[in-house]
């Protein structure tokens, strides 16, 4: 099958991408930095990306690519909207133009965090911040315009290594030195390990069951969880991991309490085989640890 992807050099791209090219598809991966390997796309040029489906004739896409700084797109709306949402239009217009399916990337931030237990697909997204409402639109663009479709939320991201820009990297960037740090313990979110997720959407797009699903790693976590069992996992048991507020770090877009999601259909389907939170953290940073050995000669 001929598959395009957007936003091929990202954390969850380069998880996926391997796995594609290890069956018979032909891929086109593409970003919007021809880095690695992929193919200039920006994918809110509608020329640019007419112009990639006509030349490659793609047969289903993956559609990874999205501002992902969550301060970033509170700051700079414009650009958020730009590339999450009319940028998700231009991909769903080509996907509809040819009838094709499309899986579409989304997040478990679309919820306001009112709820005290993790949100499963039939509960009512209301996103507090610019990041979740481009998102969303991108849901309902999809949604509304496509027969064939997987929109899946994911949660808080791990992977990609040096491609890693959330949470885990900066939390281990900080050892390095310090005998205590602080982390956030009263927001609570999903873990959604890369290697996981990617394994995960292979074989949910198999059964051609087309719909919403939430895909993230079994259990709930705060920052201060996260950053805890990092630690213990680097064996750095001699820092000191100490729970803080949210106030304490102010950040220009507002969080919800709780993000955790549920991966209720999933469930219901005798599908989710997604490891724990626990699971996945201790590999992620397994091999983080390994990426760090010196290369013998
Ligand atoms: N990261 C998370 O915690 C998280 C959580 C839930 C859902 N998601 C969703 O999962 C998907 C994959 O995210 P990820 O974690 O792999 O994030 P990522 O590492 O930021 O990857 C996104 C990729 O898209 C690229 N991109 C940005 N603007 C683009 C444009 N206009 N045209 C084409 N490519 C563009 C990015 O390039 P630059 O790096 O140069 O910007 C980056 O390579 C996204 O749709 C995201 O919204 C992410």
């Amino acid at each position: 099958m001929r598959i395009l992807i957007t936003g091929s050099s990202g954390m969850l791209g380069s998880a996926l991408c391997p796995l594609l090219s290890e069956r018979n598809d032909t891929i086109l991966a593409t970003d919007i930095n021809a880095n690695g390997g992929a193919v200039c796309l920006d994918i809110a040029d509608m020329e640019g990306v007419k112009k990639v489906f006509a030349d490659f004739g793609p047969e289903a896409v993956f559609h990874l690519a999205a501002v992902t700084d969550v301060d970033g797109c509170e700051i700079q709306q414009e650009e958020a909207y730009r590339t999450n949402t009319l940028g998700t239009e231009n991909i769903v217009f080509s996907c509809m133009k040819r009838d094709i399916p499309l899986v579409y990337i989304s997040t478990a931030a679309v919820f306001d965090g009112k709820k005290k237990v993790p949100y499963t697909e039939f509960d009512l997204p209301n996103p507090l911040n610019v990041y979740a409402k481009t998102k969303l639109e991108g849901e309902s663009i999809v949604a509304r315009s496509l027969k064939r479709y997987f929109i899946v939320r994911a949660g808080w991201m791990i992977g990609g290594i040096d491609k890693d820009k959330k949470f885990v990297s900066k939390i281990i960037k900080q050892l390095d030195g310090q005998k205590e740090i602080f982390a956030v313990a009263d927001k609570v979110g999903s873990l959604t390990f890369t290697k996981d997720i990617a394994k995960g959407l292979l074989s949910l797009v198999e059964t051609e069951r087309y719909g919403l699903y939430h895909m993230a790693n079994k259990g709930s976590c705060s920052r201060y969880d996260i950053a805890k069992l990092i630690v213990k996992f680097m064996g750095r048991d001699d820092i000191a991991v100490t729970p803080a507020t949210s106030e304490m770090f102010p950040l220009p877009a507002l969080r919800p309490d709780l993000e955790a999601i549920d991966n209720f259909k999933l469930t219901l389907m005798g599908m989710n085989n997604m490891p724990t939170w626990e699971e996945a953290l201790e590999e992620y940073v397994f091999m983080v640890k390994k990426s760090r050995e010196p290369v013998g000669l």
